[in-house]
């Protein structure tokens, strides 16, 4: 039974020996910027400031739980990422976080958009992302959804599965178009933080296997219809992603598939895609890489293995979500209980919990979190920072010191949240989920509304 999914009982936390944790950080009002984003700082008066603005402003304007959303930060990472990969594209993953504002965003920077839903899609193109720069992602995609995607024009579908090549290659034909898709092939590469494994085998629902000889067969069955273009080969490995090692398995596997492809169809496809999975810091002992030196290691690994294979190289395209969008943002929350339990930790409860970051109680997701709307001389405790849901699971930092005098009605924020967070926000116990306020140039604004009661009510027709 896994640690998320313990049964009620008297062990919620977990007991353990003296020693295990990680010294208590020397100084607590320190806000790491590796953690935080980029215009996070303290004022004089300690409160912390983003885009110039204090938090306690923040929460007297917007209330909390709310994510907080630096999009000075966002741009630069955007940015960041095309200067890198110029020459390659980038996509960035919107089941990270996806709004309007965020695609404007993306626009203007000059950035391509992978979906991987009907309604992703529909914010998308409402935003005014052109079509073609979009790519359509998913599992089991339906045949509405196709048919919107390819009707939209979007510029690539990415096709998981045989009956997903027949739905595509009919909804084109029905459309009168050619559609330009990728294939999905799952190489056997599982990749995390600093571990990856390379198998023959991947026992997962995206996909066609590399080694089962499926891909090989979708690659066979899309060229064999006249309304599909196949421009490629795609491969997704893990997620928060450290360690470039799996990155090159996949591309030499990916590459081996390109090959065959040409010596068997005499057809040298001209694109692939690796995927997003880049990791970012979640605290300060994370120690993600630069987009320049994911670029030049997957160049680099391309290069190499096309040249081994007596191949052009194919243009290179990736799909970060987590490393552009995460760092960006954090939450706000207000402190509402503080229960110590002695010799154990403290319990700080604050007003959001599980409906806002999942993470922690799905993946045990490591986050920090510090004492923003004032500093603390105190002395450092050992905190569970919790929510207020009916779940005992329900945890948003496992293990963090705060001061020791941290008391109801302080404000604390949690970073690196932008990821994966609100897109992943759900209403258990009728929870009301956040707003997004982005912040710029000391200037905030709403990007997504808080949920009202209303918003709920509507929903529930008795
Ligand atoms: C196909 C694909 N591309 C990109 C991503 C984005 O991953 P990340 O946000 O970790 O970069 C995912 C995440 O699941 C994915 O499945």
């Amino acid at each position: 039974m896994s640690r998320s999914a313990h049964p009620a009982g008297p062990r919620h936390g977990d007991v353990l020996p003296e020693g295990h944790y990680t010294p208590p950080p020397t100084d607590l009002n320190e806000l790491d910027p590796r953690v935080w984003a980029r215009t996070v700082t303290r004022g004089e008066d300690g409160t912390a400031t983003v885009a110039g603005i204090p938090v306690s402003r923040l929460q007297e304007e917007f209330g909390t739980p709310a994510y907080i959303l630096d999009e000075d930060d966002f741009r630069a990472r955007c940015r960041a990422w095309t200067d890198a990969f110029s020459g390659a594209d980038v996509f960035y993953a919107g089941k990270a976080f996806l709004s309007r504002a965020v695609v404007r965003w993306l626009r203007e920077e000059g950035l391509n958009l992978d979906v991987c839903s009907g309604t992703e899609l529909a914010v998308a193109l409402d935003a005014g992302m052109p079509a073609e720069r979009i790519a359509f992602h998913g599992n089991n995609k339906t045949s509405a959804e196709i048919e919107r995607a390819v009707g939209a024009g979007v510029g690539r579908i990415v096709l998981d599965s045989y009956q997903e090549i027949v739905r595509v290659a009919h909804a084109a034909r029905e459309a009168g178009k050619r559609q330009r898709v990728q294939i999905r092939v799952t190489v056997g590469v599982e990749a995390h933080t600093h571990e990856f494994i390379a198998t023959a085998h991947e026992d997962q629902k995206f996909g066609l296997a590399l080694q089962d000889g499926q891909a090989a067969e979708a690659v066979r069955r899309v060229l064999g219809l006249d309304s599909l273009e196949l421009t490629g080969l795609h491969s997704h490995i893990g997620s928060q992603i450290f360690d470039m090692a799996g990155f090159e398995v996949s591309a030499r596997r990916v590459v081996g598939l390109l090959r065959d492809i040409r010596d068997e169809h005499g057809v040298e496809l001209p694109e692939i895609d690796l995927g997003g999975g880049l990791g970012i810091a979640y605290t300060s002992d994370d120690d993600p890489r630069e987009p320049h030196e994911i670029a030049k290691a997957l160049a680099d690994i391309v290069t190499r293995e096309c040249a081994a294979a007596g191949l052009t190289v194919p243009r290179l395209s990736v799909e970060p979500g987590r490393a552009i969008v995460g760092p960006t943002a954090f939450t706000l929350y207000t402190v509402g209980t503080v229960k110590e339990l002695p010799g154990l930790r403290t319990y700080v409860s604050v007003d959001g919990g599980m409906s806002d970051n999942i993470r922690t109680a799905l993946y045990d997701a490591e986050y920090s979190v510090a004492l923003v709307s004032r500093v603390s001389d105190a002395e450092p405790m050992l905190t569970r920072v919790v929510g207020k849901h009916c779940e005992s699971g329900d945890i948003v930092v496992r293990d963090a010191y705060l001061p020791s005098d941290l008391a109801p009605g302080d404000l604390i924020a949690v970073p690196a949240t932008g990821a994966y967070c609100r897109s992943m926000a759900n209403n258990y116990n009728h929870a009301l989920r956040p707003p997004v306020v982005a912040v710029k140039d000391g200037a905030a604004r709403v990007i997504v509304r808080r949920e009202t009661e209303e918003d709920l009510l509507r929903l529930d027709v008795g």
